[in-house]
């Protein structure tokens, strides 16, 4: 894992762009085509929580979502701490998701039956998500690839076309990452989305929303590469966003 050293950046405050780019996204719809192997691992996801849940309304199972889950030991911890959700981790590495499910990540409680684990790309799962009228009650994002080069600024969640996507669909989203930069950003992305909301009636759901950025200080590791950063004795901060 490559992780370890601290974010390497030609950027040493918000990106000058932030506010033009998420303005300009909120105004406009992502229309990229579905991939279709992502179209199949949502469908395989919805049997499975519908099969964990024994019902057929997708709408009235809780889920919490566990976006980027590398080799998905946060979705277990997750798992745990929404007893009554299907938790679902999903990553587009085969090598990092292939590891999710092992039960050295579970210790001798073993694996959680309300937790899975799927192999897709999220910039086409969460639009399927939103669209299906999943409940999703959280939304785990931890450490996302930062893109800490200026000219790669728009690959980040937060100044992509996805953003006003990912903001809708939950009412908490936590993201947690090992840059103070990206998580600024975020926190103000989040506020310049929700004063476009308001003018903007296909956010109306997003009237409200908050962001508040912390520093965290994980008493045991939860994610593959908290425990490197923890260990190489990286600051950590996390932005909780409630809408
Ligand atoms: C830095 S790793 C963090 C993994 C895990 N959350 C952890 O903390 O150990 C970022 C993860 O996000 C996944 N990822 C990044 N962009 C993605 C996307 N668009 N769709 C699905 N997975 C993505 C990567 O494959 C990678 O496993």
């Amino acid at each position: 894992m490559n992780g370890v050293r601290s974010v390497t950046t030609n950027q040493d405050s918000i990106h000058k762009d932030l506010e033009k780019t998420v303005r300009k996204y909120a105004r406009t719809q992502y229309m990229r085509p579905i991939a279709l192997h992502t179209q199949e691992a949502f469908e395989q996801a919805r049997e499975k929580i519908l099969t964990w849940a024994g019902q057929s309304d997708i709408a009235s199972i809780p889920v919490v979502l566990d976006s980027g889950c590398g080799t998905g030991e946060s979705t277990v911890h997750l798992a745990r701490r929404f007893p009554d959700c299907a938790v679902l981790g999903i990553d587009k590495s085969e090598v990092r998701i292939g590891k999710s499910g092992d039960p050295s990540h579970a210790g001798p409680e073993g694996i959680p039956a309300n937790a899975f684990w799927i192999r897709a790309e999220l910039l086409d799962f969460w639009r399927l998500v939103l669209d299906d009228h999943w409940d999703v009650r959280y939304h785990a994002v931890f450490y996302p690839n930062p893109w800490p080069k200026q000219s790669e600024c728009t690959r980040r969640f937060h100044m992509h076309p996805i953003f006003p996507t990912m903001m809708q669909l939950a009412p908490v989203t936590e993201l947690r990452t090992n840059w103070e930069i990206y998580a600024q950003e975020f926190r103000g992305a989040v506020g310049i989305l929700g004063e476009e909301s308001k003018t903007i009636p296909e956010l109306a759901s997003l009237r409200g929303i908050r962001a508040e950025l912390s520093t965290l200080q994980p008493d045991s590791p939860e994610t593959a590469f908290e425990r490197k950063y923890a260990a190489a004795g990286q600051s950590l901060w996390r932005v909780m966003v409630n809408r």
